[in-house]
Order: C-alpha cells, then sequence, then structure tokens
C-alpha cells in the first residue's frame, strides 16, 4: 500500500511510520523537518516530502494524495503558545478538509481511507454519548480557552458531516485515544466504540505506541478496518493488574 502520513515527525506519528514501514508498506511523510526522522531515513520503503502540508497549493496536494491507498493526520498543535494559540489556529481541520478535498479532485478508482488522530474529549454525535453536565461545562469553557480543542471536534466534524457514510471515494475512521502516554513496546489495549469512563475526570491511559499500533492494524487489516470505518473507536491500553 502506498500511505501518506501528515504530523509524521509527532511523537504518535513518528511510531506509526516505523509500524508501517515495518510490515513492508510504503510510507510518504509529509513532515516540516525532516531530520526529526533520520532513524528511518535508509529504508527505502520511506519518502519524505519537506513540506508545511496547509502551504502547499490545491494542486501540489492532489499530487501528493494521487495513488495513495490511505492517510493518516497524526497532527496536533505543538504544546507552545505559538502552537496553541498562533495561526493555523485549524490546524487539523483545514488539513482534514483539504486533504479530502483533494483525494475527490483525484477521482482514484478505489476508496481511499483517511484516518484521523482525534481525542476521547471529542463526542461522536453519531451515538448517543451520554456526558455530565459538569462535563459538558468543562468543555463549553475549553471552546472557549483552547483552540486546539475546537480544531479536533471540527475535523472529526467534517469526516462525519461532509464526508459521510456512504462517500464512495473516502472512507474514513476517527480514533480516540484517551490520555497519552509513552511506553517503549506494544502492550495490551482495548477499543470501545464510545468512551467507557469520563475523558475528563477519570481519564483513562493508552500509549503512543498503542494508537500507532491500531491506527496501523486499520490500514492493513481489512477486517479491522470493516469493524470500525465510518466510526470514532476509542482506544485505552488494558489496564495490568499491578496498576
Ligand atoms: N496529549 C494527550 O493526552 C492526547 C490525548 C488524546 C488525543 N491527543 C491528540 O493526539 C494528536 C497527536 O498527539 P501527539 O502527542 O502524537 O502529537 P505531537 O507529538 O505534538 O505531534 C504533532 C505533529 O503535528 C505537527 N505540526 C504541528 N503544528 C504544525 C503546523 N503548523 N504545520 C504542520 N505540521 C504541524 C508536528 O510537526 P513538527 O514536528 O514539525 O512540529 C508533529 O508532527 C493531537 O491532535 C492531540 O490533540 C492528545
Amino acid at each position: 500500500m502506498n500511505i501518506l502520513v501528515v504530523g509524521a515527525t509527532g511523537a504518535t506519528g513518528r511510531l506509526l511510520v516505523k509500524d508501517l514501514l515495518d510490515r513492508g508498506e510504503k510510507v510518504i511523510a509529509m513532515v516540516r523537518t525532516p531530520e526529526k526522522l533520520s532513524e528511518l531515513v535508509a529504508n527505502k520503503n520511506l519518502t519524505i516530502v519537506k513540506a508545511s502540508v496547509l502551504e502547499l497549493s490545491d494542486n501540489a496536494l492532489a499530487d501528493q494524495v494521487r495513488g495513495c491507498d490511505a492517510v493518516v493526520s497524526c497532527l496536533g498543535h505543538n504544546l507552545t503558545f505559538k502552537g496553541m494559540y498562533g495561526h493555523p489556529r485549524r490546524l487539523v481541520t483545514e488539513t482534514t478538509r483539504r486533504i479530502c478535498t483533494a483525494i475527490l479532485a483525484n477521482k482514484p478508482e478505489k476508496p481511499v481511507k483517511y484516518v484521523l488522530m482525534n481525542t476521547t474529549g471529542n463526542r461522536n454525535r453519531d451515538l448517543n454519548e451520554p456526558i455530565s453536565l459538569a462535563q459538558k461545562m468543562v468543555i463549553a469553557l475549553l471552546r472557549l480557552v483552547l483552540p486546539p480543542h475546537v480544531d479536533n471536534e471540527q475535523a472529526a466534524e467534517h469526516l462525519r458531516t461532509k464526508i459521510g457514510q456512504n462517500n464512495k471515494v473516502i472512507h474514513w475512521t476517527a480514533v480516540r485515544p484517551d490520555g497519552l502516554i509513552d511506553e517503549d513496546t506494544v502492550s495490551p489495549y482495548e477499543i470501545h466504540p464510545s468512551p467507557i469512563r469520563s475523558a475528563l475526570f477519570d481519564a483513562g491511559k493508552v500509549s503512543r505506541i498503542n494508537v500507532a499500533r491500531f491506527i496501523a492494524e486499520l490500514i492493513t487489516d481489512n477486517n479491522t478496518w470493516e469493524k470500525w470505518k465510518g466510526q470514532m473507536p476509542v482506544i485505552y491500553s488494558r489496564e495490568s493488574e499491578n496498576n
């Protein structure tokens, strides 16, 4: 498969690129700083494109996605004042919107998979996901003070409402990790259609390497894809008896 990864230099993106390369897939990593992928650069299945995704023209973006079987966004706002409050305020949403437009413009013969790394702080409005009044109030506040939260919500809404369930060209999944942690190896994890705990008041954990593994499985394993296509699966690392 040919898989384009944006956000490939991020803490999760890098692990995803490695997981896909380890499976023998061909990966195109669109990155601002190629040096951040220096440990993978020798792999002949990796193509690094130095570009800031939102600065590409529509035509250039369409060229990049042409021939891709899947696109993954592991983008996230850098956790600095500029990253959170500077431009682009809608990094993830605009990237999702523009890449989807580029895929549609190419009129590919086979559907293209789009996987968005999202968050349990976001709800799947196709499902009746209950949240407490307190959580509703905190999320309303987060929308006011944390632009990246709104960005994550709107990116998933673009897939859910603008691409939808019956699109013949783009099939999508928005993966919702709970609190991200770093671990060296993949461990048992569980996937649910909706959160099983409060993302704000009782957050669970998931390692980035487990998120990368699940996304790689989604892309390369048809059964996994068919199970979660058009949904917003939530991922938690399984708690060991020692936790
Ligand atoms: N932290 C949590 O507990 C948590 C929980 C659930 C979901 N999430 C979500 O998970 C996602 C990924 O998390 P992560 O920790 O793996 O991300 P990360 O390490 O912060 O990586 C972010 C990626 O986005 C890229 N990026 C940032 N600003 C950009 C811009 N203006 N133009 C182009 N690329 C840009 C970065 O590129 P550079 O390397 O060039 O900066 C990097 O590749 C985020 O959307 C986050 O909201 C986080």
